[in-house]
């Protein structure tokens, strides 16, 4: 049985925070062989950077993806070409730096993962469902396979879902930063979310500080935005795997606050 924890779009230093101290005591607890992570507001709120990465990586992620904030740090674009395990989304164009699958070995077992970008407001280069076959065959030989799928639309992930089901072990959809609650294994095995949620402040406006997010929309005037600290929390799945097979057995929502210390 192969168990893997991915955990919905790490947000700040309120979800860096939740990663560094609860990623290892939930791989323990959970018996997570695999960790794949959402990092695309991890700096800051937007994007990524070098040394939130390393972060990441070092709390505990086997895998990091991406999504529309890709590109918001310059320091990234030359990291995400280097041999290391994050990816983002496969249908971005060939001129923007990265990769969009990665294969990763635990204990002889390998997972493939794949990064898509929906359509609506993610400018992306081609059409999810089209892209997933390349994508696929990237990784056509991994044990098992997960799929985060950076989307607004909930039609967009629910096809994609659809789509994949029975040939791909989970299909996860991230970017709302809300967790929706129809977390299921669709008939052909495939484990399916809407949203995986947020990993960050739950005080704030998926991941704002509430008073700014709370002042543009009364205003209609921009305002600087800063991550919340108020409240973190940790969204995630838990899938597991059936042994020999590209399907999975459970997907149930983690939705923990971070402990106090
Ligand atoms: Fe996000
Ligand atoms: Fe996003």
């Amino acid at each position: 049985m192969t168990a893997i924890l991915f955990v919905g779009d790490v947000v700040g230093t309120a979800g860096r925070r939740v990663a560094r101290a609860m990623l290892g005591d939930l791989r323990a607890e959970l018996g997570a062989d695999f960790v794949v992570v959402n990092g695309e507001n991890a700096a800051g709120g937007i994007g990524i950077t070098p040394k939130t990465a390393d972060e990441l990586f070092a709390a505990g992620a086997d895998v990091i993806t991406l999504g529309n904030h890709t590109y918001r740090h310059r320091e990234v674009w030359p990291y995400l070409q280097e041999r290391r395990p994050i990816i983002r989304p496969f249908n971005f164009l060939p001129s923007q730096p990265g990769r969009g699958t990665v294969e990763v070995e635990r204990g002889g077992v390998t997972l493939g993962v794949v990064n898509l970008a929906g359509n609506l407001y993610m400018n992306h280069a081609a059409p999810h469902l089209l892209a997933v076959e390349e994508a696929l065959q990237a990784v056509r030989g991994a044990d098992h396979v997960l799929v985060d799928v950076h989307a607004e639309a909930t039609s967009e992930k629910v096809a994609l879902g659809w789509h994949l089901d029975g040939r791909v072990d989970a299909v996860v959809g991230t970017h709302t930063h809300v967790p929706t609650a129809d977390a299921r294994v669709l008939p052909g095995g495939t484990a399916y979310v809407t949203d995986v949620g947020m990993t960050g402040a739950r005080g704030g406006v998926i991941g704002v500080r509430r008073e700014q997010s709370i002042a543009v929309m009364r205003t209609q005037m921009p305002q600087r935005y800063d991550a919340s600290d108020e409240d973190p929390w940790i969204n995630a799945v838990l899938i597991r795997c059936e042994p020999g097979r590209r399907a999975a057995t459970s997907i149930e929502p983690i939705l923990r606050p971070l402990p106090a210390t």
